[in-house]
């Protein structure tokens, strides 16, 4: 229900870091553009922003921009051979993923951090509320796409909004630790966060991962953030400074989410959509258990 609150149109998409965790496959392609079965990561993150609503992308580049920004442009060659051929199965595959959503790229010339690679997405989204979509985080929502379900939050209380999942001990030094306080089923007020904490000094086990609702005023917060964890610009230094102005609030993810930017992730998301692929799905369940017997007999190495 949307309580006053402007759906919001125009998503960012960070997508110009160094990707050094996937060397040397990330030397030569960007790592959002490496396949999960047979769709680029990049492609999945544009499906969830079409499906919740989004109608322009933001994508924020660096190197290799050609290969993400023609991923989702015309191909008039490829196109017209498939005419050619009688291919209109994967012609229209083409033609629907070029209409998916409107993608303007922008650059960011120095890898100084992910509240930086925000920032540099200003001038297209001007003085209005956007999303933010990590392209490294997979989440399959399950039937409300994952963006969607904080989109669902903002248009009701028109405040931001950060994604959040539940982080097992010894993983909470990797990621954004918030201190919250319970609002509803699943969502919380934030009122701080931690950047990478020890376990000792986390002021909880949720972490901020994947998807952000932001006011606009989030670049201004931005600006004034100082290099942090890393010597990057930290945007959890930046969403503290927003938390100390206004309400910030934090939605537990339903469903299932995979940090795509790191090697066993990515195996686990490339599992999850293989098992759900529509044309594979049964044979690659097949395989899958036939290897695990086999593992669990001894037999395979
Ligand atoms: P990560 O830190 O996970 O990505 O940033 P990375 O730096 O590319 O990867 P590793 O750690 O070296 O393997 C999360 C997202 O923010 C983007 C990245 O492209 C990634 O999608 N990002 C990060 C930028 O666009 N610019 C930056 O300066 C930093």
């Amino acid at each position: 229900m949307i309580r006053g609150n402007r759906p919001i149109r125009k998503a960012v998409i960070p997508a110009a870091g160094l990707g050094t965790r996937f060397l040397p496959a990330s030397k030569a392609i960007p790592k959002e553009m490496i396949p999960v079965v047979e769709k680029p990561i990049l492609q999945y993150i544009v499906e969830e922003a079409a499906a919740s609503g989004i109608e322009q992308v933001v994508l924020v580049t660096g190197r290799q921009k050609t290969a993400m920004e023609d991923h989702f442009d015309v191909s008039g060659e490829l196109e017209d051979a498939l005419k050619q051929r009688g291919k209109d199965a994967l012609l229209e595959l083409c033609v629907k993923l070029r209409e998916l959503v409107e993608v303007v790229a922008v650059r960011q010339h120095e890898p100084l951090g992910l509240g930086h690679a925000i920032l540099c997405g200003k001038g297209v989204v001007g003085e209005e509320p956007f999303a933010v979509m990590l392209p490294d985080d997979l989440v399959d929502g399950e039937g409300r796409p994952g963006l969607r379900q904080l989109l669902d939050v903002y248009e009701e209380r028109g405040e931001a909004v950060v994604g959040l999942i539940e982080v097992p001990p010894p993983q909470i030094s990797w990621y954004g630790i918030v201190k919250h306080e319970p609002v509803a089923p699943n969502l919380y007020r934030i009122w701080d966060m931690i950047e990478k904490p020890r376990p000792e000094e986390a002021p909880s086990n949720l972490g901020i991962v994947a998807r952000y609702v932001f006011p606009p005023e989030i670049f201004r917060a931005i600006e004034e953030t100082k290099p942090g964890w890393g010597g990057e610009i930290q945007i959890t230094d930046a969403i503290r400074k927003l938390a100390g102005e206004r309400a910030v609030y934090g939605w537990v993810f339903q469903g299932r989410r995979f940090d795509a930017g790191d090697k066993l992730g990515y195996l686990e998301a490339t599992l999850h959509y293989a098992l759900k692929h529509p044309e594979l799905g049964e044979r690659f369940r097949s395989l899958l258990l036939e290897r695990a017997q086999s593992l669990s007999g001894g037999k395979a190495g």
